[in-house]
């Protein structure tokens, strides 16, 4: 559908930049600089936290892989999502698949090094025992169901898995790595993924892992990441080399990025210009704090629905305004709440954020069928809500905000 603008592919992709799209990658020049720091010691452990959307997986995938073009180091080909209740075997299971398999996509004369084999073997034991289980897939960003407890079939010692962790780095400095294997964990989001205590538990059992000679590990997740570990994980706290609080990118660089897709999409050698105003990325922008890959399902979205219509070519803010609206409408439709749960979310819209309290005051009813409300619009992720001292203050998902702003 994209040769409608002389386009090959969709410049409003959602995916975040990977090893392919490096050139698409815009800004980020100090947090850039500060990783590569990080990375030139023998051994690091960084955490890089943002809000959802604004480009943290991105901007590890961006580093990793340059270092690793540059030469010297070794990344696997995927980020490793770590999934609910992971435990410290489990993890490192995960790990080890993808430096194996990393390391035999590059250097083909690992068929015949007998360690190396062996180490092979287990990861593959390990995931025919996976697959005995009932789990679909072994590994990388597998979600094992959305059950809250998921016993994991016993896979491999701790200390063996350690055991071989070392004697892969050994492997892959003598394939050329010498400043070591950067590994990438993503979605380690406090809440969404992990309740407080499981990240608690697993972030304290995995750090003697952290510190094998020879890794480094790029810790990414939702804002406040950081501060989970200052506050309630002494033993990894003492040993971050560096944290990245990623803001969203300006609306200039977000302009840049948009360009810079347009070009490299072009099917023709003029200048094309965008299907959508930049008037429209001005507003989401704003509705959403700059949250990218919101802004962008949401561009995808529209144009997809206009990729037919021969007479509308471009999409500006008055055209784009009420279906955008409209848009976000039918996902909360979607979700069935009750009229009072909606009247709810359209006062949270406009307050912004409110407590149980002033929300019963100013609908007049009861706290108990306030809370209720709430719960459902939790449940159905159509708000969030935050601590401060001892109240909790809800406040409005992005598609409501879109929806009702
Ligand atoms: N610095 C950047 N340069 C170019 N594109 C970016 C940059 N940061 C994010 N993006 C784009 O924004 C979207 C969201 O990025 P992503 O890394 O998935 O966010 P997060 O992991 O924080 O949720 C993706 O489409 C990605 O390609
Ligand atoms: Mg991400």
């Amino acid at each position: 559908m994209w040769e409608k603008w002389e386009l090959k592919n969709n410049p409003y992709s959602q995916n975040p930049i990977d090893e392919r799209s490096l050139n698409l990658f815009v800004g980020r020049k100090k947090e850039i600089a500060l990783c590569y720091n990080c990375l030139s010691t023998s051994n690091s452990r960084i955490v890089i936290e943002g809000g959802r959307g604004v480009g943290t997986t991105s901007l590890a995938n961006y580093v990793r892989y340059t270092l690793s073009k540059k030469g010297g180091y070794l990344t696997p080909d995927i980020e490793i999502s770590v999934g609910r209740n992971w435990n410290l075997e489990l993890l490192l299971s995960n790990v080890i698949a993808a430096v194996v398999y990393a390391l035999e996509r590059r250097n083909r004369k690992l068929t015949s090094n007998r360690k190396f084999q062996n180490i092979k073997k287990t990861t593959q034991v390990i995931e025919e025992r996976f697959k005995a289980a009932g789990f679909q897939a072994f590994g990388f960003g597998g979600q094992f169901g959305e059950s809250a407890v998921v016993s994991y079939p016993r896979l491999i010692p701790v200390v063996t898995l350690t055991q071989y962790m070392n004697e892969l780095s050994n492997i892959s400095k003598c394939s050329d790595n010498s400043k070591g294997i950067i590994i990438h964990l993503d979605n380690l989001d406090i809440k969404t993924v992990f309740e407080p205590d499981s990240l608690r538990n697993f972030l304290n059992e995995a750090r003697d892992s952290f510190q094998i000679e020879g890794y480094h590990w790029m810790l990414i997740g939702d804002t406040g990441l950081r501060g989970f570990i200052g506050s309630h994980i002494d033993r990894l706290d003492d040993i971050i080399t560096a944290e990245v609080k990623l803001k969203p990118l300006t609306l200039k660089k977000v302009q840049q990025l948009i360009d810079k897709r347009i070009r490299y999409y072009s099917l023709v050698r003029k200048k094309v210009s965008p299907p959508i105003d930049f008037e429209v990325i001005k507003y989401l922008y704003s509705l959403t704090d700059g949250r990218l890959r919101y802004i962008f399902g949401i561009c995808t979205r529209l144009l997809s629905l206009i990729s037919s219509e021969a007479l509308i070519h471009t999409v500006d803010l008055d055209f784009a305004k009420p279906i955008i609206m409209r848009l976000a409408e039918e996902r909360i439709a979607q979700r069935n709440i009750s009229p009072l749960s909606l009247r709810i979310l359209r006062m949270l819209v406009e307050s912004g954020g409110s407590t149980t309290t002033e929300l019963a005051k100013k609908l007049d009813k009861g706290q108990t069928s306030v809370s209720r409300c709430l719960r459902e619009l939790l449940t159905k992720r159509l708000v969030k809500f935050k601590k401060v001292g001892k109240e909790h203050i809800y406040s409005p998902s992005l598609d409501a905000k879109v929806a009702y702003g």
